[in-house]
């Protein structure tokens, strides 16, 4: 830093409330910046059901018809999203999640309809956003894992991959150009990577949640997608309590090639999300989940803090951290705010 060689009258040599002073200056100085192609909304579809589902604990949030569900996709796509993150909900779960690799399953055929509803009606030239889809058990299962059980009831890591290769091909057929393993089994990646590559999926990208902690804030998600949980995922997700181990999982992650890495939930590891921008060569995500989105809505509803002001700040602050791609469930209407 220079030195200023003549101190003013008042003693104050630097000030830097200057580049604070007026809208403008503030707006010219900002080093972090929204964007609407910077984020990504999730979104659910239920099966079977006639109207979309409000969601108590995630006001403003539903479960979605699969025609909603089509409406929601059509609005991200005008919007400029730089995508949408898919989470099917099926009518019947079983103990190997069988519907989430059927091809007629509901995750499958919001696909489509949603490949289809970005496919069409685009102004010339503009990117379709890039449809996502979430590639794990739970919402599919009857136990509620992330994986298939061991006889004794354990999550059984490698019985688990198989699972997870096939319901990524069968994503890819459906038209997902990003597969999503969140489940936190060791191998995953390489495994669907290869499940992709047989089957002839090459240019299909997986988005890694890298870094995935066994988190309270996951607790209205759980009621988004019905999930028969009972327990914890304590033995697949991470510890809060480690930073240096989220690295790791990340460092996997690539060595195993993922396209993109992701650090979850964000708002409480932005440290670790910090740590892993640093260090990562591909694109790095964080996802702002359901609990981070629950508790600014409710003290918003209170009047204890402002709401609006509240949802930026966050996800502002995710993006400083080193987010490329924020997954948000305020992304259509952050985009309306910052367009
Ligand atoms: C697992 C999955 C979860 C979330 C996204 N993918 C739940 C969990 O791990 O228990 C949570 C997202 C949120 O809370 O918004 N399929």
């Amino acid at each position: 830093m220079r030195e200023k060689d003549i101190v003013s009258s008042s003693g104050i040599v630097y000030r830097p409330r200057r580049l604070r002073a007026t809208p403008g200056m503030r707006r010219l100085v900002a080093e972090t910046r929204l964007h609407p192609a910077d984020l990504v909304l999730p979104l659910f579809v239920k099966e079977g059901l006639t109207e979309p589902v409000p969601l108590a604990s995630m006001p403003g949030q539903v479960q979605h018809t699969e025609e909603s569900l089509v409406e929601a996709v059509r609005a991200a796509r005008d919007a400029g999203l730089g995508g949408v993150m898919l989470f099917g909900i099926p009518t019947v779960k079983d103990g190997h999640g069988s519907q989430a690799d059927a091809p007629d399953g509901i995750l499958q055929r919001a696909l489509r309809a949603s490949r289809a509803a970005l496919d069409e009606g685009l102004a010339p030239g503009a990117p379709t956003p890039v449809l996502m889809a979430d590639t794990c058990l739970d919402e599919f299962t009857d136990h509620g894992h992330c994986g298939v059980l061991t006889s004794t009831g354990a999550v059984d890591n490698d019985a688990t991959l198989i699972r997870y290769a096939s319901m990524a091909v069968a994503q890819a057929k459906a038209g997902a150009d990003v597969i999503s393993p969140s489940g936190m089994m060791d191998g995953q990646v390489a495994m669907i990577r290869d499940g992709l590559d047989d089957a002839g999926f090459a240019d299909t990208s997986i988005l890694a949640y890298s870094a995935k902690y066994a988190s309270a804030y996951y607790g209205p998600f759980r009621e988004a997608v019905d999930s028969e949980l009972q327990g914890d995922r304590k033995t697949y997700q991470m510890d809060p309590a480690n930073g240096r181990e989220g690295l790791r999982e990340a460092d996997l992650d690539l060595a195993e090639g993922a396209d993109l890495v992701m650090v979850k939930p964000a708002g409480s590891y932005l440290d670790v999300l910090r740590a892993v921008a640093d260090r990562s060569d591909v694109p790095v995500a964080a996802y702002q989940v359901s609990g981070e989105y629950a508790m600014i809505e409710a003290a918003g509803a209170n009047g204890w803090i402002d709401r609006d002001r509240a949802v930026l700040e966050s996800v502002t602050s995710i993006k400083r951290a080193g987010a490329d791609v924020i997954l948000t469930y305020w992304a259509l209407e952050i985009a309306e705010w910052i367009k």
